[in-house]
């Protein structure tokens, strides 16, 4: 298990760094990522090097056995760099110059970006890559985190030719994009651009291909990067730090470039979701690389600075975000950043060793942890088995259905986190995928909005249910193909023959308001006014065993040709029409389709029903409200996150004591990892 943080000595005096490696080693410390912001230190001016002083930090800390995680340093280039090839510069939608004096304020198309990282990183690989110290490689940083979209002459050009690549010529082109709509026809590439500032509505296929091509940008800097490194002869692995479900960079794309998945975790202490959303991204990290290990790479030890209101965590909030990171994968725990800044923006950032010093309760969590951490056996890596239900989450659907000009607005993640909360909620593993990743190691394949599905994801699912497995898709599914057009002859062209559905229409339903939101988590109903059909924000359905149920966002309109009814609409502009529909197949497999987003107590019916059906089990049934569990091969980690005292029976040993545990109450906060007996 790896423990350590972001490591910037460049920011202190020399002397401050020999305290600090006595400090690293008191707070059990293995690893740290070097200098990720020391270009300007590194380069000082455009023909000087000072390579001298990472020699003796990384000197130090090896003396120490504290391993480096090394940074190519290419995330913030420095000032002299601007004044002298402004060609490097970001440009936004308005034309308007992103300067230097913050960070990341270069184009991933420039050329000459690209020339002079390569030449910084050389220097580096060539120096360090038989470093002993060096265990790991760290390019770059947070790629496109403050930078989703870039509009400089060098992205244009850019653009251009990353389309040239993927269509051939422009004919093919005009063909993809639609542009015999409103007069949008190209005749040479030179007239084509990044989607531009416009007076309304832009093409939605070219700003689907502009989210490509700029996740693909991103890449091409880590790719180069990487391919020096190795050039160099370095044979540890390299890694780029993820941010989770973010939405400019298609992690899903990357995933197979990356030797080992690194994640940066910064769960809102005040998000009420927050357990689920932080295991939500734990499974999604895990699921780039299945079977694999992931680690960690930023989280922060108690408050950090650029929300508008900055909290700090709870007592043992920081343990328990961090057991959750091991029992969901990860083999490494890291933060940002070892020493609290002393000036700088990030000044009010948390640290492990923070500017109060040791007396503060931070430091003491954070280095009690570095000892639990490091007294725990070797884990077993995440298995197969672990997870047997996939929930389809897509990078390209997230950016297609997103663009404006849709029957409604939908927040795609917000979304998918509702359907994973409801298993997460049973403790039910889930792996979170691409739906052509979606294969018979998983019994249960839940697709929720895939409105844009790639013919591979369609011929995928269709796979898996003739191969025997339980799919639950809809609603606002399989509506376009990968440039975002309509595929001919209706909806669910492709979906449609398996599920045993058609679909006539949409029929969105008005946003579930905020009051709406809060009246269905407590008491009453409301409806919003008027008696048009739609006016209300959820429709009722009833299910054939006599329940009602609720649903959001659409009440569509749908055909169950071939398909079992298993609930209709019984309000809303769809009502006696069929809500929720089964088609079994010869192979045992099911399909099944649901018309609206249900609502938590609907999801958990549907969910319950589902489960049952593809005989999938939660790692412990019946867990009190709060309590998280997961499973690491044969490794149950569980949680408390409630605010109350739980109590919870597992059949096994704790691994941090050697105790059996059966059945414990777990305080707040509380977590324990047990060697089980119970297998998946
Ligand atoms: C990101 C960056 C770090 C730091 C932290 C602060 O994760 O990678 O350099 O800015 O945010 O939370
Ligand atoms: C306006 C425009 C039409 C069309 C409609 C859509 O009326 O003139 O071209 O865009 O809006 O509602």
């Amino acid at each position: 298990m790896l423990y350590g943080a972001d490591y910037n000595p460049e920011q202190w005096p020399e002397h401050v760094w020999d305290e600090d490696v006595e400090r690293m080693r008191e707070a059990s410390v293995t690893t740290v990522s070097l200098g990720i912001f020391s270009w300007s230190r590194l380069q000082p001016t455009p023909t000087t090097w000072d390579f001298d002083w990472l020699d003796r930090v990384i000197g130090k800390l090896h003396e120490a056995g504290i391993g480096v995680n090394l940074a190519t340093a290419t995330a913030s280039p420095p000032p002299w760099m601007s004044v002298e090839h402004p060609d490097v510069l970001a440009v936004d939608e308005n034309g308007a110059t992103y300067w230097h004096g913050s960070r990341q304020h270069y184009s991933p198309a420039s050329p000459t970006y690209r020339r002079l990282a390569a030449q910084l990183v050389t220097k580096l690989a060539e120096r360090y890559a038989h470093h002993p110290a060096v265990v790991m490689w760290h390019v770059n940083n947070e790629y496109g985190c403050h930078l989703p979209s870039e509009y400089s002459d060098a992205a244009q050009t850019a653009f251009r030719g990353w389309l040239q690549k993927r269509y051939g010529g422009v004919a093919e082109l005009n063909e993809a994009w639609g542009t015999a709509f409103w007069s949008q026809r190209y005749g040479q590439w030179e007239e084509v651009m990044p989607p531009l500032k416009a007076p309304y509505s832009r093409n939605p296929a070219q700003l689907l291909d502009y989210h490509r091509f700029m996740s693909d940008m991103w890449l091409e800097c880590y790719l180069a990067e990487r391919d020096i490194i190795r050039a160099a002869g370095a044979t540890q692995p390299i890694s780029t730090n993820m941010m989770g479900a973010f939405k400019p960079g298609n992690y899903q794309s990357w995933a197979p470039h990356i030797d080992v998945i690194t994640d940066d975790c910064y769960p809102d202490p005040l998000d009420p979701q927050r357990p689920r959303n932080t295991a939500f991204q734990r499974d999604l990290m895990r699921s780039l690389k299945p079977g694999t290990p992931w680690l960690l790479m930023e989280q922060a030890t108690d408050a950090v600075n650029w929300r508008r209101t900055n909290v700090s965590k709870q007592e043992g909030q920081l343990a328990a975000e961090t057991a959750q990171s091991v029992g969901r994968g990860a083999d490494g725990i890291f933060y940002f950043q070892w020493r609290q800044s002393r000036a700088g923006a990030e000044k009010f950032h948390s640290a492990m060793l923070p500017h109060a010093g040791t007396r503060t309760r931070t430091w003491q969590e954070a280095s009690a942890l570095g000892g639990q951490l490091a007294a725990l056996p070797e884990l077993p890596q995440p298995k197969d088995e672990d997870a047997r239900v996939a929930l389809v989450f897509d990078w390209e659907n997230w950016w297609a259905i997103e663009n404006p000009d849709h029957p409604t607005t939908l927040d795609y993640l917000s979304l998918v986190r509702e359907w994973y909360g409801a298993l997460h909620r049973r403790g039910v593993m889930v792996d979170i995928v691409p739906p052509e990743q979606v294969s018979d190691r998983h019994h249960l394949a839940i697709a929720p909005f895939l409105y844009l599905l790639r013919d591979e994801g369609a011929a995928a699912l269709t796979r898996f249910v003739e191969s025997g497995g339980v799919l639950c898709a809809g609603p606002f599914s399989d509506i376009v193909d990968a440039n975002d057009r309509f595929r001919l002859g209706g909806f669910l062209q492709q979906l449609g023959p398996v599920l045993g559905v058609g679909l006539e229409d949409f029929r969105a339903l008005p946003l579930p308001s905020a009051t709406a939101i809060a009246e269905r988590a407590g008491t009453a109903e409301i409806e919003s006014g008027g008696d048009h059909p739609s006016s209300s924000d959820h429709v009722e359905l009833d299910l054939t065993d006599g329940s009602t149920l609720r649903g959001t966002h659409f009440a569509e309109a749908l055909w169950a040709d071939d398909a079992e009814v298993l609930a209709t609409f019984r309000t809303g502009p769809s009502a006696t029409r069929p809500a929720l529909t089964r088609r079994v197949h010869e192979s045992g497999g099911q399909a099944w389709y649901v018309g609206t987003m249900p609502d938590p107590a609907a999801l958990d019916a549907v969910i319950g029903r589902l489960l049952r059906e593809a005989s999938v089990a939660p790692v412990i049934e019946n867990l009190p409200e709060g309590v998280e569990v997961a499973r690491r091969g044969d490794v149950v980690t569980v949680i408390n996150h409630g605010p109350t005292a739980a109590t919870v029976s597992i059949p096994g040993t704790e691994l941090l004591t050697g105790e059996e545990f059966g059945s414990r109450e777990l305080a707040p906060q509380e977590f324990a990892f047990v060697k089980s007996a119970i297998t998946s």
